[in-house]
């Protein structure tokens, strides 16, 4: 499924050390043959985890095609909005797609963690699923950096990411499922420090319902 670096001019990929994901029409299916469930309990788990309410305005990065975003909205409601963005044209065009089929309102962007095209404190909350795994660590800093910037004083981040499970057998069945290697380069007991270094607080972390996925979050200071 990972499609990294190749030909990046076709249809203006931004650039990025980041591993894209190009097959968009087939990510959905795919995520639900492997288990993943990244169009449905999934997704409600991690807005509610996130604590998105009503009336906030939502960034979910690394979008793919925008199921967990588009969860967000719906929970978001219409007086807010949510947004999502990704480095993969193909995966914003497929979520688009989907945003018109809802009629929620969401808007999607081609766009990168270490360069996010908002402004200053724009967001109440900034979520992103199953993307930190994708980035070399000095990426991942810059991402954070970026997420810190746009969200509002008091603004929370939440993520949720591959963990190894505990049980020798699941990690047989989880490299076997998702490979050795994604399940592996995933590293969530890293993230934490890394949000602290950004600025940071109650930086929290631990497991979620599902038992391939961590999650860390922390909030921007008031002032
Ligand atoms: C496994 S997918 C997860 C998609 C979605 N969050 C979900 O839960 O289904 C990882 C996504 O990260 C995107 N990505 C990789 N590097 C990125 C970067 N530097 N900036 C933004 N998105 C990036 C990929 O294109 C891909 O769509």
């Amino acid at each position: 499924m990972h499609s990294m670096h190749e030909d990046s001019k076709i249809r203006n990929r931004p650039e990025t050390s980041g591993a894209t994901l190009h097959r968009a029409s087939r990510y959905d299916l795919h995520t639900s043959l492997m288990g993943l469930g990244v169009n449905g309990r999934n997704s409600r788990m991690v807005v509610e985890m996130a604590k998105i309410k009503p009336g906030d305005k939502v960034l979910d990065v690394g979008c793919g095609t925008g199921s967990l975003t588009l969860t967000a909205g719906n929970c978001a409601g219409v007086s807010s909005s949510a947004c999502g963005i990704d480095a993969s044209p193909e995966m914003i065009d497929v979520a688009r797609e989907k945003a018109n089929r809802s009629g929620c309102e969401t808007f999607f962007e081609v766009g990168l963690i270490e360069k996010i095209a908002y402004p200053d404190a724009t967001f109440d909350v900034v979520i992103s699923r199953l993307v930190i795994h994708h980035l070399p660590d000095d990426l991942k800093r810059r991402g954070f950096t970026e997420i810190y910037r746009v969200l509002k004083p008091g603004g929370h981040f939440f993520l949720a990411d591959f963990k190894p499970p505990a049980n020798l057998f699941l990690i047989h069945v989880a490299s076997a499922v998702f490979g050795h290697r994604m399940m592996m380069q995933s590293n969530v007991e890293a993230i934490p420090p890394m949000l602290r270094e950004t600025g940071f607080v109650e930086v929290i972390s631990g497991p979620t319902r599902s038992a391939f996925l961590a999650f860390v979050s922390g909030k921007k200071p008031t002032s």
